[in-house]
């Protein structure tokens, strides 16, 4: 089955085809990075309106670079939730649309799940069950996964995101936006234990995160001082030793509950190389193994979309072609068509 999948939901349109027995044959995206950058963050509106005009030749450069025709298609999946509504609308419109002309088959794809069943893009593939452990710009949450399609939440973060933290913390700094990636790389060149932050809720006993009280932190340090290149480096180490640190301990926490011996990562943080590299040993030492999607697939892209669209119309899902979008929607209200 061959699927076309459209991801619009933030400020990346992404397009790609996967090909249930061929895997990925190809995928295309546009950052809007660039634009939101002389706003300090995402401008939902503007992200919507570049969508509009991103979306149809992203979908016709793929084409043309993959060989393919839209008859060939067996069936177009697109992101219908979480996100910012009028950008979830560009992408859910013009799948639903060509869909229509096509006389194909349409899904709306839950974004979460896209990124925790990212991993499955790539090889070795984990196998079911594992611990979820999802990192994005705007969530962070622990899940149980028996199977795709049974997510159960084991914890979750009570205000800012782990993405949204590094995101925060790098403002602080002066390092622009989206800060995380820019974060991690200064944080390389800081010295660990030269500025110690609290680790907030780790010891809290249940599988619950915070980092707002860390981006905190990290203003009481820097606030009314221009700090030097060198203190925030070691800030930046810092900041992060604590939060992978926190992440670590809750992923692990989350492995002893559910005596499940496999963790997958998804979303934008799980490109953290510190969060890779701790975790990996961490887990290791207790005979569990963790799964990461490839690099390019830990932010938002067009493959897990077209991914997951191919699981689920495979087994029969299918919308009408009324569609609409969910810019809020859990991910364990999902279940898999029986
Ligand atoms: O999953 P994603 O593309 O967007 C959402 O669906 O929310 O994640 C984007 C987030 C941003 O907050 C970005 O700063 C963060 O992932 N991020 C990183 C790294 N690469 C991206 N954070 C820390 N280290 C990185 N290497
Ligand atoms: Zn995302």
């Amino acid at each position: 089955m061959l699927v076309l999948g459209v991801e619009t939901s933030c400020d990346e349109t992404g397009v790609a085809l996967y090909d249930s027995a061929r895997g990925l044959l190809g995928h295309v995206l546009h950052s809007q990075m660039a634009m939101h950058q002389a706003y300090g963050g995402v401008v939902p509106e503007l992200a919507a309106r570049d969508h509009i005009r991103r979306v149809v030749p992203l979908v016709e450069s793929l084409l043309v670079e993959t060989g393919t025709v839209l008859a060939d298609l067996d069936g177009i999946a697109y992101t219908q939730g979480p996100g910012l509504a009028g950008a979830l609308l560009v992408g859910a419109s013009v799948a639903t649309a060509l869909g229509f002309a096509l006389g194909k088959p349409t899904l709306g794809v839950h974004h979460l799940e896209a990124h925790l069943l990212s991993p499955l893009l790539g090889e070795p593939k984990p196998a079911f069950p594992f611990v979820a452990l999802l990192v994005s710009g705007g969530h962070t949450q622990l899940y149980a996964v028996a199977e795709v399609g049974d997510y159960t939440l084991l914890g979750d973060t009570l205000d800012d995101a782990a993405g949204e933290a590094f995101d925060k913390t790098a403002t602080l700094l002066g390092l622009g936006y989206p800060g995380g990636p820019a974060l991690a790389k200064l944080a390389e060149t800081g010295r660990s234990g030269a500025v110690t932050l609290p680790r907030p809720m780790k010891d809290s006993g249940d599988l619950n995160m915070s980092f707002s009280g860390l981006k905190t932190a990290v203003l009481t340090l820097v606030r009314g001082q221009d700090a030097l290149a060198a203190q925030k480096a070691d800030i930046a180490r810092g900041f992060e030793d604590a939060i992978v640190d926190v992440l670590v301990a809750k992923t692990l926490a989350a492995l002893d509950r559910t005596t499940f011996s496999r963790v997958v990562v998804g979303g934008g943080v799980g490109a953290n190389r510190a969060l890779r590299e701790r975790l990996s040993a961490a887990a290791s030492r207790r005979g569990a193994e963790v799964f990461y999607p490839d690099l390019q697939f830990c932010t938002d892209n067009g493959a897990m979309i077209a991914l997951v669209g191919a699981l689920r119309l495979r087994r029969g899902a299918v919308d009408d072609y009324a569609f609409t979008v969910r810019p809020r929607w859990e991910l364990a209200d999902l279940s898999m068509p029986p």
